[in-house]
């Protein structure tokens, strides 16, 4: 009986908790909607090619129930700063466009079927379109920014592909390769993940003509906060409701990715656990995720992989001191601290 009244409360606190967490989530999307809608319009506009093929798997990613996370925190930043003119529409639209092409493209790479609750378009038009179909959304998102006709935009927006597709390929290199260390799995997440999330809010300074000061709180805030969001991803790869996350749990391990909860399990762990582990990196094994799970869970490499991201998020807090105070300004701190209990 106790033990009932104990399941029950803590199944109470939880739905309570997730409650506070949506009702966070939609006030945050009551502050761009109007912008919002501006954005996915644009969006479905460029998206429009005369090949057939493109348009097909263009709309099928983007209609398929993204968050929208990253134009949304652009739209937050500009909006944050004081921005009145127009570019953060089509700027919230290119991050959306490079997000959307880094999907496609990781998807072929990580042998990916399910994403976003749905077959991911590999899975049904097969790993070569893919590739080109993520390949145009890549051009057009630079035919987009020409538009802004700033080139700061431009040399930020094009170094951060760079960093991305670099993030991608060290990614690669580490696959498999069960002596990554923290500061090396660390670098790929800031590349792969982090980087577009500090364009899209350093762009907000950029365009809003900020100053030096302010810029870099916006790059700091993005880095920061993105890599939380990529920490508490490689949680959720392995503790998640699959059908909340819209992906499969054990993408990582089937890839034999060394991500931070199987390196710390790796570290805490006694020699059979961690030959286990390191076992399964080096086969790309999916079948041994409930054993790796429960290593995990005895040395609670989860635990430390959700401390991790919340002192990142703090840290994306505290970046954002010089910004001036504004509903905008306390969304962008929420939208820090719901990253850490994300669920999907
Ligand atoms: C998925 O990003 C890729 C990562 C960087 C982990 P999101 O979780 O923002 O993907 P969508 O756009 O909402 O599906
Ligand atoms: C994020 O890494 C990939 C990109 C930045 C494109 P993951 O491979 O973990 O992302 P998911 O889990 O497939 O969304
Ligand atoms: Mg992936
Ligand atoms: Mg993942």
């Amino acid at each position: 009986m106790a033990a009932y009244a104990k399941t029950t409360l803590e199944s109470d606190i939880r739905k309570t908790t997730q409650t506070a967490e949506k009702n966070a989530a939609a006030q945050i999307k009551t502050l761009t909607h109007l912008e919002s809608k501006a954005v996915d319009k644009l969006i479905l506009k460029e998206l429009s090619s005369n090949v057939v093929l493109i348009n097909q798997i263009g709309h099928y990613i983007v209609n398929s129930g993204g968050k929208r996370l990253r134009p949304m925190l652009h739209l937050l930043a500009a909006k944050s700063l004081g921005y009145t003119g127009n570019h953060h529409i089509t700027l919230a639209a290119v991050i959306e466009f490079i997000h959307t092409a880094t999907l496609l493209h990781d998807d072929v790479v990580d042998e990916s079927d399910l994403r976003r609750g749905q077959d991911t378009a590999n899975a049904v038009w097969g790993n070569a379109a893919s590739v080109l179909v993520g390949d145009f959304l890549y051009s057009r998102s630079f035919e987009m920014m020409i538009r802004v006709n700033n080139l700061d935009v431009l040399s930020l927006l094009s170094h951060t592909t760079t960093a991305i597709a670099e993030g991608e390929v060290l990614q690669l290199l580490n696959c498999n390769n069960p002596d990554t260390s923290e500061q090396e799995y660390l670098t790929v997440i800031s590349r792969k993940t982090a980087i577009l999330f500090a364009a899209a809010t350093e762009l907000a300074a950029v365009i809003a003509g900020s100053s030096e000061e302010t810029r870099q709180a916006m790059h700091s805030y993005g880095l920061h906060l993105g890599t939380t969001f990529q920490l508490i991803d490689d949680v959720l790869d392995y503790r998640a409701d699959p059908e909340e996350l819209g992906k499969n749990l054990g993408d990582d391990l089937a890839e034999g990715k060394p991500t931070l909860p199987l390196i710390r399990a790796m570290n805490m762990s006694n020699s059979t656990q961690s030959q286990l582990i390191e076992n399964a990196i080096r086969e790309g094994n999916r079948d041994a995720f409930n054993d790796v799970f429960q290593i995990i869970k005895a040395t609670s490499a989860i635990s430390y992989t959700e401390e991790c991201a919340q002192q990142e998020a703090n840290k994306a807090i505290e970046s954002l001191k010089p910004v001036p105070a504004s509903e905008y300004k306390d969304a962008m701190i929420a939208l820090a601290e719901s990253s850490v209990s994300r669920k999907y």
